[in-house]
């Protein structure tokens, strides 16, 4: 599916227009493991936050009412960014939406933030993983601080309809070499809209200095 980007961009297309984000099974009200891992990892407020594959999320919210100033939202699905910013209203503007593949994005600045929930796991060939981590190491400042939450080894099989590949916090870390180190994973029971629990394996890793 994710192999290819046009295919993959009109299945989410398809998704967000479907049905109101708050029905999704992946929405969250409020998110509050991602902002606590932001917070956590010690993310100053002038810190350039991305969130990779964002859609309608709440984390830009939610990291405005933080007093974060520098926040851009990735998706594949323009229909997914357009719920958000309805939603933001005038503070969409304090946001940069950019509709874009993870797989070949690139930023116009350095990013000290990257956050990822539950877009990662949709790559199932090693080449779009590969891509993947491509991405975040060319977007990633020197001391860059990566969060990604994925399904756990006992979460679901699939999402949306689509396979995904389910991580542990030491998967994560293969896949993004040694060059980053874990410094925190928390396992999350999140509750689905239709009440359905789903776990998440979130991990946090920095991008370790080269030693001088
Ligand atoms: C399950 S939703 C998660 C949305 C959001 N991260 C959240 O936690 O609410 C997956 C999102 O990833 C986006 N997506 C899927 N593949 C992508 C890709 N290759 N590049 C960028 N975004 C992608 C979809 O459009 C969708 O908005």
């Amino acid at each position: 599916m994710e192999a290819d980007g046009a295919t993959a961009q009109r299945h989410w297309e398809k998704v967000w227009s479907a049905r109101p984000a708050e029905q999704m099974s992946w929405f969250e009200p409020v998110p509050t493991v991602s902002l606590d891992m932001i917070v956590a990892a010690e993310v100053p407020l002038d810190a350039h936050i991305v969130d990779i594959g964002g859609g309608a999320s709440t984390l830009a919210d939610a990291l405005l009412d933080a007093g974060y100033r520098h926040l851009t939202v990735v998706d594949l699905a323009a229909a997914g960014l357009d719920v958000a910013r309805e939603r933001l209203g005038r503070r969409a503007d304090q946001v940069e939406w950019v509709v874009a593949d993870v797989r070949s994005w690139r930023p116009s600045a350095p990013v000290d933030c990257w956050h990822d929930r539950a877009v990662l796991h949709f790559l199932l060939d090693l080449p779009d993983r590969d891509a993947y981590v491509a991405s975040l190491r060319a977007a990633l400042s020197p001391a860059g601080v990566v969060i990604i939450g994925t399904f756990a080894p006992d979460g679901p099989t699939h999402c949306s309809g689509l396979p995904v590949v389910r991580y542990d916090s030491a998967n994560l870390a293969t896949l993004l070499g040694p060059d980053f180190t874990l410094s925190s994973a928390a396992r999350h029971a999140h509750r689905t809209p239709s009440g359905a629990e789903q776990s998440f394996q979130y991990a946090t890793f920095r991008r370790a200095q080269p030693h001088g």
